[in-house]
């Protein structure tokens, strides 16, 4: 039984509209935390932070770097590709010869199909029914991981719920790959309690939720061993930052599309997410693991 987000939950969100996505997000319509590295949040620097987290990704998941050979070819999947922004850099910069990316979005489907690259592919697929005809080289996931369990599982479901994921990702991988995720996780609050949490993981992305650290840290120990992580609650407070900024100077337009009680609504759920980053509530992890060719089956 799956406890993550369904399609049509996914789709009441990411479906809402490309032009107005594209309003306030980069040019490669990143919807992640974008990877500053110590430079302060600015709107003319999104689109390199953007890639700069991507680059950090790759590194990761173990792809080779932008001179480097992979004489077989390196095959990567990019579990909630979003609008194909990782497929794009990935290829376009040479660090993969094959890109796959899986979402539940219909609508970012077809914006990939209108930006699309020769071995590159989105699917509309959940990664528990993804079965490729040969194992990937490395796999990425950004920002996904937050949908895989939903508010309302039994908290008695949720380690099982997380752990399907690493045993479905150790099946996709060759020996001896990496992979690496990003997400969102509770840090100085114990769960979806209160009223910004309960705004913005059960209205404006109905049927998500977040794990913690240590949920994920138990649910792959059987499959990878965790090689990296790191803490970035200054990232994403950033990038929420700057998305606003965006956003707000884009405001004649953006109620043109959605009208202005959704852009109010997008500009309330913003500042609540920098803020919850900013007083440490919650954080963002990058985590880099590596492949147990042999499992530690409990
Ligand atoms: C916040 S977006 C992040 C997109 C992209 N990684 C980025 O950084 O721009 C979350 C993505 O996860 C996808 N997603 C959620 N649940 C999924 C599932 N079970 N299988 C595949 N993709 C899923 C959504 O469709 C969406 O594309």
């Amino acid at each position: 039984m799956s406890h993550s987000t369904s399609q049509s939950q996914i789709e009441s969100h990411y479906d809402l509209s490309n032009s107005y996505y594209a309003l306030w997000l980069d040019e490669s319509m990143t919807y992640s935390a974008a990877l500053w590295g110590g430079t302060e949040a600015d709107p003319a620097g999104l689109a390199d932070a953007q890639q700069a987290k991507y680059h950090r990704h790759l590194d990761l998941a173990g792809a080779p770097g932008i001179d480097g050979s992979h004489p077989d070819g390196f095959r990567l999947l990019d579990i909630g590709c979003g609008w194909g922004g990782m497929i794009r850099h990935a290829l376009d910069t040479g660090r993969v010869t094959a890109a796959t990316g899986l979402t539940l979005s219909r609508a970012q489907h077809s914006y990939f199909g209108a930006t699309p690259r020769p071995n590159g592919k989105v699917l509309v697929e959940s990664w528990e029914t993804h079965q490729p005809e040969q194992p990937y080289d490395a796999i990425v996931s950004i920002g996904a991981f937050e949908h895989f369990v939903t508010a309302d599982t039994a908290p008695e479901k949720r380690a099982g719920a997380y752990e399907s994921y690493f045993r479905r990702c150790h099946r996709l991988l060759r020996p001896g790959a990496s992979m690496s995720l990003q997400t969102i996780a509770y840090d100085g609050v114990a769960g979806t309690s209160g009223p910004v949490g309960a705004f913005v993981t059960g209205d404006i992305f109905p049927g998500s939720t977040l794990p913690r650290l240590v949920e994920i840290a138990a649910a792959c120990d059987a499959y990878f061993s965790v090689e990296q992580v790191t803490s970035h609650p200054d990232d994403y407070a950033k990038t929420l930052s700057v998305w606003s900024a965006r956003l707000t100077a884009a405001r004649a337009q953006a109620e043109e599309i959605v009208g202005p009680d959704e852009y109010r609504r997008y500009r309330v759920y913003l500042k609540a997410c920098e803020a919850t980053f900013r007083r440490r509530a919650a954080t963002l992890y990058r985590i880099g693991f590596r492949r147990r060719d042999e499992p530690l089956f409990r």
